[in-house]
């Protein structure tokens, strides 16, 4: 199906400032076409002035539709539909007396000129399923009203309204709640769900005859409603606005749309919604991140619980090497407290790395015995990781760097140090190399034949865990290599 835009550049001569408008104009047509139970076809003139293009259509909520089949895209010639060629050439609104039978569905139509400044720049059809329509009620009698203002004031190039919209995505329609006020801002009439929203709100009794912003004023505590200006505008039904108002338990939509069919302004459409159960949700979400990152401010701190008792316990060992296996323990467990304190104070399940890889780096050279001749640098960046991806990559960075510190650097502590972390992201990869221009791996050295605790958590967690590969060999620079490559969405 062609789009609006499609069709107005290869058969029209509208300009910019026209699609606008029509943009403008179905942005609101809903509306028009729920308040008259009648489907809408936009009729856009040919630039040569053989006929016309359906633009774009709408359905009614409220009623049988006229259409079951799509009409967008497709021709009309000049004098197939001489409502259309009226509505058009003459500027007004056309209506047949007859209706026209389509498919043995009796269909009323009647034809709206869409005016913007002088110019007629396009024809809406309504097209009425007479199938649908009963001995009308007060309600079909109100809608039917409003809506006849609507077309009188597209008529006129008095709506669509140019100026700017709040683009609420919760923006009330008809079957809502609608409410008719007059030139006063008294309601002439309710929708039953207008009344049921307003009686939620703490009515008893009708609204009829009141003045919906004194009433509005009178239910809502002050806090819960919008500044003087915009209730009175709003709620008054003098401008096109919309707004939000609640009291403790509900809390509802208003839009207002002035209604002046032949100029002077009678009064005003006004649709309510209620979105209790919405912003409910709303503030149920925004509970929630906070509990995730509660949730992981205490595993950070359970963390460095344990590693503080692991320190403890390396303090009082009496051997060389179960003290240094334990104070590789609370490394360990104080890289996977950095990446949960990130994402305590992080709303997304997601982590910037530069600022973890940074400060695993400054971690790693601290504890050492070289902590003032070596040095940490990051070329590129992390960009930012998922939560998981992040907790294996910090493991794998805390273990590399710290056997670049501790053998490169190993045997001489005045020796001073520079080791690069290198990252390049590239699509759907992240490629880390870190080099250290330390004593390089022991001749004979292969990852294969490495048995050792840290590179072999360093495997299983590029290979298994990130999914990547991980090569280690001699740098450029005389030290050693090490290259971690991971896919990354
Ligand atoms: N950057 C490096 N420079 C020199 N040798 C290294 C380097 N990284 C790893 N090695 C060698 O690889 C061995 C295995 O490392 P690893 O598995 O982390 O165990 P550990 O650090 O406990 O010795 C080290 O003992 C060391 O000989
Ligand atoms: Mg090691």
């Amino acid at each position: 199906m062609p789009s609006l835009a499609e069709l107005v550049r290869s058969h029209t001569d509208l300009d910019t400032g026209d699609v606008a408008w029509l943009h403008l104009l179905m942005a609101d047509w809903q509306i028009i076409a729920d308040l008259s139970f009648a489907d809408l076809v936009l009729w856009l003139p040919d630039s040569q002035g053989i006929g016309f293009w359906a633009g774009a259509q709408m359905r009614p909520t409220t009623g049988p539709t006229a259409y079951v089949d799509d009409i967008v895209g497709t021709f009309v010639p000049v004098g197939r539909r001489p409502l259309l060629d009226a509505a058009y050439s003459q500027g007004r609104l056309v209506r047949d007396g007859d209706p026209e039978w389509r498919d043995d569905v009796p269909v009323r139509v009647e034809t709206i000129p869409v005016r913007r400044g002088d110019r007629v720049i396009a024809v809406i059809a309504r097209n009425t399923n007479l199938l649908g329509v009963r001995t009308p009620s007060r309600l079909e009698l109100s809608y039917l009203q409003t809506a006849a203002d609507l077309t009188q004031m597209i008529a006129a190039g008095h709506f669509p309204d140019p100026g700017p919209r709040s683009d609420h995505a919760d923006s009330p329609r008809v079957g809502d709640g609608f409410l008719r006020i007059d030139a006063e801002g008294r309601v002439v009439y309710a929708s039953p769900n207008a009344l049921s929203v307003y009686r939620r709100l703490g009515l008893n009794g009708d609204l009829a005859g009141l003045s919906l912003a004194d009433l509005t004023r009178e239910l809502v505590p002050p806090r819960r409603r919008p500044d003087e200006e915009t209730l009175s505008t709003v709620l008054g039904g003098r401008a096109p606005r919309d707004t939000e108002v609640g009291s403790e338990d509900v809390a509802l939509i208003l839009r207002s749309i002035p209604l002046r069919p032949a100029g002077e302004h009678i009064g005003s459409l006004v649709l309510v919604r209620d979105v209790t159960d919405l912003r409910r949700r709303d503030r149920e979400l925004v509970t929630k991140d906070a509990t995730i990152r509660e949730i992981h401010h205490r595993v950070k701190n359970n963390l460095q619980t344990v590693a503080a008792l692991l320190r403890l316990q390396a303090r009082r060992m009496d051997s060389e090497p179960a003290k240094s296996a334990l104070e590789e323990a609370v490394r360990r467990v104080g890289s996977i407290a950095i990446v949960h304190e990130t994402l305590s104070q992080a709303v997304e399940e997601t982590v910037d790395f530069d600022e973890i890889a940074d400060r695993l780096g400054a971690m790693v050279t601290e504890v050492s015995a070289h902590s003032d001749q070596v040095r940490v640098r990051r070329e590129g960046s992390f960009g930012v990781l998922p939560s998981e991806t992040a907790t294996a990559l910090a493991m794998v960075l805390t273990e590399v760097l710290q056997n670049a510190v501790e053998h490169g650097y190993g045997g001489d502590a005045e020796r001073a140090g520079d080791i690069a972390v290198g990252v390049r992201r590239i699509v759907g990869r992240l490629r880390v190399t870190i080099d250290d221009d330390g004593v390089g791996l022991p001749s004979g050295f292969t990852l294969d034949a490495s048995t050792n605790l840290g590179l072999s958590i360093v495997r299983t967690l590029v290979e298994s865990e990130l999914d990547g590969q991980l090569e280690l060999g001699p740098a450029p620079s005389g030290g050693t290599r090490v290259v971690v490559d991971l896919p990354i969405e």
